[in-house]
């Protein structure tokens, strides 16, 4: 059955695709007011879904494809008596899984007031399930391995950008959070994890998070920061590659970004109890010792209030890496 599902999906994205070159008019001209080039549309396979209820499922059909099927893709809504294409009128963007098959799609509105979301995007099916794929990876790995580290950003439009600019290195986590098996799936060609997110509050936010799920399955993340009003895509159009290559260079650690952000509004004591929290999580010796001494290689006050709190009677019963056991005697010596 699976089977049969892939090839929907590759006959899906194939169809997406001509629309793109036959009809697509109008989808072209957006993506061109978006900077995005022809290559990087044949490369990551970007089409157009019709203004219609029944083109896709009509092109199926023709294609000898049992129409008792096609619910189980996803692709398509009930009607009143009828399934109709659930992504019309929007720029489609194929998700692949890490082998190179399409498993699902996200679809990109043209027009400002057009229904729906921003974004939507296949639901889970047989062969897809959200948050287990990571966009672009199979096409970046090998960059990625060569590298040394993973440039992670959430949007379509930023992974491209990155990507077009030279980039290369990258991969986008398409609106969810940064699941465990992203990051499990992402190991296997690195172990360095670089966060780019938007420069607002939410974009902060959601950073610190993933941050801290690299660390807790035992890889290391840093943290890079862009100004509040953008994104990867509006920093590299607005302040070209120079300027981002800049900033990749800067990216900080956990610690590190948690202690200057002035945007999150966080004082100290909440930034501690945000570390221990995490503290707590990091099940893996080595993962707990390596974010202790990062701690310690940051402020001695903010490290010295840190010790205090691991010392004291909460969490005791928890272990303790050597560099928490030398700060906690040091502590009770004084
Ligand atoms: P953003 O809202 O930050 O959009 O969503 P964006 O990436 O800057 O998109 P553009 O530049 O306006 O095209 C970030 C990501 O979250 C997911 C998409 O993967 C999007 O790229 N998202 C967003 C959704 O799945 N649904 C939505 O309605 C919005
Ligand atoms: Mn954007």
């Amino acid at each position: 059955m699976s089977d049969l599902i892939y090839k929907i999906y590759s006959l899906a994205a194939a169809y997406y695709r001509e629309n793109l070159e036959k009809h697509g008019e109008a989808a072209l001209r957006y993506l061109e007011n978006r900077h995005i080039s022809r290559k990087t549309i044949e490369k990551f396979g970007i089409g157009y879904a019709l203004d219609g209820y029944g083109g896709l499922k009509n092109y199926l059909l023709k294609n000898n494809i049992n129409s008792k099927i096609l619910m189980q893709t996803g692709l398509f809504k009930k009607g009143n008596n009828d399934l109709y294409d659930a992504f019309r009128d929007r720029i489609m963007f194929p998700i692949h899984s890490i082998n190179g098959k399409v498993v699902a799609f996200g679809g990109r509105i043209l027009h400002e007031n057009q229904p729906g979301g921003k974004y939507i995007n296949s639901p889970t099916t047989e062969i897809y399930t959200k948050g287990k794929e990571l966009y672009g990876l199979y096409l970046t790995r090998y960059e990625i391995s060569k590298k040394g580290f993973a440039l992670i950003c959430e949007g379509y439009l930023d992974f491209l950008r990155l990507y077009e600019a030279g980039f290369t290195n990258v991969v986008a986590s398409l609106g969810t959070a940064l699941t465990d098996s992203q990051i499990n799936l992402l190991s296997r060609y690195t172990n360095n994890f670089y966060m780019i997110y938007d420069g607002d509050f939410a974009g902060i936010k959601a950073a610190v998070k993933a941050a801290g799920n690299v660390i807790i399955n035992g890889f290391t993340p840093k943290i890079i920061t862009l100004p509040e009003k953008e994104d990867p895509d509006s920093f590299l159009l607005k302040f070209g590659k120079e300027e981002m290559s800049k900033k990749i260079e800067n990216a900080v650690t956990l610690t590190t970004f948690l202690n200057r952000n002035k945007l999150l509004k966080l004082e100290t004591k909440e930034k501690i109890e945000q570390l221990l929290e995490l503290a707590e999580e990091i099940e893996d010796e080595i993962a707990r010792e390596l974010f202790i001494k990062d701690i310690a290689a940051g402020p001695r006050t903010f490290y010295q209030r840190y010790c205090r709190r691991i010392s004291s009677f909460r969490i005791r019963s928890f272990f303790q890496t050597e560099t928490e056991k030398i700060c906690i005697k040091k502590l009770l010596r004084k």
